[in-house]
């Protein structure tokens, strides 16, 4: 059986773990739960990328050997998608044999096939930064930024990729698969990109130049361009050569930032498999950026969010849960703390926080703490039954569109809804009558009330797990394997013995003056 299989970038192991990198991964994390939720089997990869001159040189700085280096990173990298909750079923790390001895097959395949040749490369050279130079790198003026020291002219043998020829066939292949890039107008982008001739692809540094890197099969005095090392990730994870490869490959989403989309994932990736006759990824989910108050995060501006921070005060769920409400996939979002904290207050706390409360706490103060059953079906009870089925209809299309922050939207106004409903029933006052009918509707409008809050949180379940599993323990429900009949309205909970009340989101604790 085919598994649904996803992806992430991997890493770079040069920086520390922040806020974009939280996101893909909670991104992809919800899309991966969502899957497994809907029956299908999936394989979720993420992973750090480890070569290339970066790491070399910050293993330098700290006097370590670069492996010693990357392994430090990756702890810390892995300890984040823990702290959030990621349900990875592999890591990859480039540096792992698995890998280089797949990078280093499919480049003696492509140097056999004679898609790579030798030839001399001629350019700017920073020796200071260790790199080569383009025109658009110098200041308005002609001269180069300070920040490369002296720069010369150099040349320099390398090895090349013909990927210009891939060129007429890729524009073919995006503007015949409307998937392949999701959201669609970013296809414009990389089509843009593809109106002037594609140059050859340099997959080779000098040995002298970078040590930190896969040595060429066919020439040991080189190592493999970075990119072209991280790419192939995706498939040396999954055991490309292995007979089960077919059942991951091709991948059903590469989830990418848009930084890496044009021309690493988009332009080198599909021809890259191409040139090797493999099959291209079945969709690239290109999401956008988190900036910092209306700015990109960098460490010179010091506005960089640490995610971990946010984690531990308030939780793994009510972060995911902010990422999931404030970004609308593929485009920029804003992270600003008040925001945050307006939506953990007002979303989180007071509305479900304090259905759950109520909820629990009038079902033991009137019904002993069991769910009676719902034998009154009048008005409010008929409106918050359809205020659901409008739901019910929405989300799944919804999470399977990539709408995350639509269907929140659609939940939350649900959830608002159950209290409303709770408000004009007033379970409080019919408590108070000695009406029969009166008893009825008090104990109906309790199981209404469990009953929604059971369906908000399988609802939410992708997004919010540990959250969803929790509210559903507390209503006697065992944690949610398959969606199934779950997002019924049912009433299933019938005789129920339900779990103390419980603060789920404490309200945060004010800063001492
Ligand atoms: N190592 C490469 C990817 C190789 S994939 C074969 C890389 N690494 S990265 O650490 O710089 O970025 C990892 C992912 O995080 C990328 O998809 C990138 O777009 C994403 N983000 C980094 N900063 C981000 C934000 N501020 N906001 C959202 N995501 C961003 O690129």
């Amino acid at each position: 059986m085919k598994n649904f299989y996803i992806t992430t970038a991997i890493d770079y192991a040069n920086g520390s773990p922040h806020l974009g990198h939280a996101y893909e991964k909670v991104l992809t994390d919800v899309v991966a739960r969502f899957r497994r939720l809907k029956g299908e089997s999936v394989h979720f990869l993420t992973g750090l990328d480890e070569h290339g001159q970066k790491v070399q040189q910050s293993a330098r700085k700290a006097g370590v050997e670069p492996l010693k280096f990357c392994d430090e990173q990756a702890e810390k990298f892995a300890s984040m998608c823990r702290l959030l909750n990621i349900s990875n079923d592999d890591y990859i790390r480039t540096s792992q044999e698995r890998h280089k001895k797949v990078v280093r097959a499919l480049l003696q395949k492509l140097f056999d096939k004679g898609e790579i040749y030798k030839s001399e490369y001629k350019g700017f050279y920073s020796a200071r930064q260790e790199q080569f130079l383009q025109d658009k790198d110098r200041n308005e003026d002609g001269s180069w930024p300070e920040i490369f020291g002296e720069v010369s002219e150099i040349t320099e043998s390398n090895y090349f990729f013909k990927i210009g020829k891939y060129q007429e066939w890729l524009v073919d292949y995006i503007k015949t698969h409307d998937n392949f890039i999701f959201p669609r107008f970013r296809a414009k982008q990389v089509l843009e990109f593809l109106k002037e001739p594609l140059n050859d692809l340099c997959i080779s540094r000098p040995k002298e130049r970078l040590e930190w890197g896969i040595p060429l099969p066919f020439d040991e005095n080189y190592v493999t361009y970075v990119w072209f090392d991280a790419l192939v990730n995706y498939i040396s994870a999954v055991g490309f050569g292995a007979a089960d490869f077919e059942s991951y490959w091709p991948a059903d989403f590469h989830v990418i930032g848009k930084d890496i989309l044009v021309p690493p994932h988009a332009v080198y990736w599909p021809i890259m498999l191409k040139a090797l006759d493999i099959e291209p990824p079945k969709s690239l989910l290109v999401h956008g950026w988190w900036l910092s108050s209306g700015e990109k995060m960098s460490k010179s501006l010091g506005n960089i969010v640490n995610p971990l921070d946010l984690v531990s005060q308030f939780g793994a769920d009510a972060f995911r849960y902010f990422l999931m409400r404030e970004m609308n996939v593929g485009q920029d979002s804003d992270f600003s703390a008040d925001q945050f904290l307006a939506r953990y207050t007002s979303d989180l706390g007071n509305d479900l926080g304090n259905l759950v409360s109520r909820g629990l706490n009038m079902s033991h103060r009137y019904c002993g703490g069991f769910v009676k059953a719902q034998s009154v079906n009048e008005e409010p009870e008929t409106s918050l039954k359809d205020a659901w089925s409008a739901v019910r209809g929405e989300i799944l299309p919804l999470y399977e569109g990539m709408q995350f922050h639509i269907a929140l939207d659609k939940i939350f106004a649900f959830i608002r809804a159950i209290n409303k409903y709770a408000e004009t029933r007033a379970p409080w006052k019919l408590a108070k009558s000695a009406d029969p009918a009166d008893k009825a509707r008090l104990e109906t409008s309790l199981a209404f009330m469990c009953e929604g809050l059971r369906l908000a949180a399988s609802a939410l379940a992708p997004i919010m797990p540990t959250i969803s599993e929790k509210i559903l323990s507390l209503l006697a429900q065992p944690k949610l394997d398959t969606f199934g009949d779950a997002l019924n309205w049912s009433d299933r909970l019938c005789g129920a013995k339900l779990g103390a009340q419980e603060i789920l989101f404490p309200r945060p604790q004010q800063p001492k003056a």
